[in-house]
């Protein structure tokens, strides 16, 4: 099974990122026969616009994800823009989108509504990603919930390319079973745990690097703490019961061992315990389980040159297992292809 996912360089990364995402890269990073995680810069840009901050937060986040456990012995690590194959995919992968597909999208909607330019890179950023994700031949693709929808465009796309330039591939039948005519590109599945679908910020909305409402992993004590403390509750008297749906009963039981979480939720349901004294257990909570990778990302941050190493390294390897895909596209559509190896220039128009 071949794993990938991948992170925008917008912003430091938030509990959201950990539970929703990351958690699950370092468990796949040992269950997969290869686990491919990148930094989505060119993603990234349709937010920030500024080349030195984009740099900045690609290495942060080449350093939060080495701090947080993803290993390069296990997993390829990259940085999306050093694989050139993946936009010349995405226009291809253009070609075959139809408009209405990309106008249901959830998340282009939502940042145009939150006052996002609505440029033509953020209404065909689905395309890039099913780019992402088709190019390596990826199988199953770990995410939060809010990426669902982009999981599902990347299946379409790859049918209409599949339909598009298979002659007599079914469908119904990706796999050609039947026909004897199996797609170019496999249709990946999402995997998105339930119980950490939709990590909730600290005004309950769902936590997210643009809405001012993340806890950040790598931030300085004080700032944490703050932050932690000012998670919003209600006027509950703390002898009263407390309301079932809180962001700061979430992290709690996201944070803690299960019987510590099963404690927490009693004393929620009976009362008896003040907001104040559930923040001040999270805020030791999160430096516990945070700390040793908090310790590790000052370190790695010593050797920003072996980042840049592996993150080298990562893309060399991931260019090679896209390799063999992108053969079959530049074949199948006509246009060409450059390796340092086999150059497919125009000496190719004339076999
Ligand atoms: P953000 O929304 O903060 O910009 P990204 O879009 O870069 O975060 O998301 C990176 C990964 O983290 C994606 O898989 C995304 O689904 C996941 N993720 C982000 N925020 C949350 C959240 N609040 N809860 C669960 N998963 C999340
Ligand atoms: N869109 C994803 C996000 O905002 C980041 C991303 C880009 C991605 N390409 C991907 C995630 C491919 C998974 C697979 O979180």
């Amino acid at each position: 099974m071949r794993v990938l996912s991948g992170v925008q360089s917008s912003g430091k990364l938030h509990l959201g990122n950990y539970y929703g995402a990351i958690r699950q890269f370092v468990t796949y990073q040992d269950k997969a026969d290869e686990a491919l995680y990148f930094i989505a810069d060119l993603h990234s840009l349709t937010t920030v616009r500024d080349g030195p901050l984009v740099r900045q937060h690609s290495l942060d986040v080449a350093l939060d994800f080495l701090a947080l456990g993803l290993d390069p012995n296990k997993a390829i690590l990259f940085r999306q823009s050093d694989v050139p194959e993946i936009p010349s995919l995405a226009w291809v992968l253009a070609t075959v989108t139809p408009m209405g597909l990309l106008e249901r999208g959830h998340s282009y909607k939502d940042k145009v509504a939150r006052g996002v330019p609505p440029d033509c890179g953020l209404f065909i950023y689905p395309v890039l990603m099913a780019a992402d994700i088709l190019l390596y031949g990826s199988d199953a693709v770990p995410v939060g919930r809010d990426q669902k929808q982009h999981l599902e465009f990347a299946r379409d796309i790859a049918t209409k390319f599949n339909a598009a330039f298979v002659a007599g591939y079914d469908p119904q039948d990706p796999l050609g079973k039947a026909s004897g005519k199996p797609g170019i590109f496999k249709l990946p599945e999402p995997i998105i745990l339930d119980e950490t679908a939709v990590v909730p910020g600290l005004d309950g909305q769902k936590m997210s690097k643009s809405y001012g409402n993340a806890i950040d992993l790598f931030g300085p004590d004080d700032v944490v703490t703050k932050r932690i403390m000012s998670i919003k509750t209600d006027s509950t008297p703390i002898e009263g019961a407390k309301p079932p749906d809180s962001t700061l009963l979430h992290l709690l039981e996201l944070l803690c061992d299960a019987d510590e979480a099963a404690a927490h939720k009693q004393s929620w349901q009976q009362g008896g315990v003040g907001y104040g004294t559930y923040k001040k257990r999270l805020v030791a909570r999160f430096f516990e389980v945070f700390g040793e990778a908090r310790r590790r990302r000052i370190e790695l941050a010593r050797e920003p040159r072996e980042v840049v190493r592996i993150l080298r390294a990562g893309a060399s390897r991931a260019r090679e297992l896209a390799r063999p895909l992108w053969e079959r596209v530049v074949e199948v559509t006509g246009v060409g292809a450059h390796y340092a190896d086999v150059r497919r220039g125009p000496e190719f128009l004339v076999r």
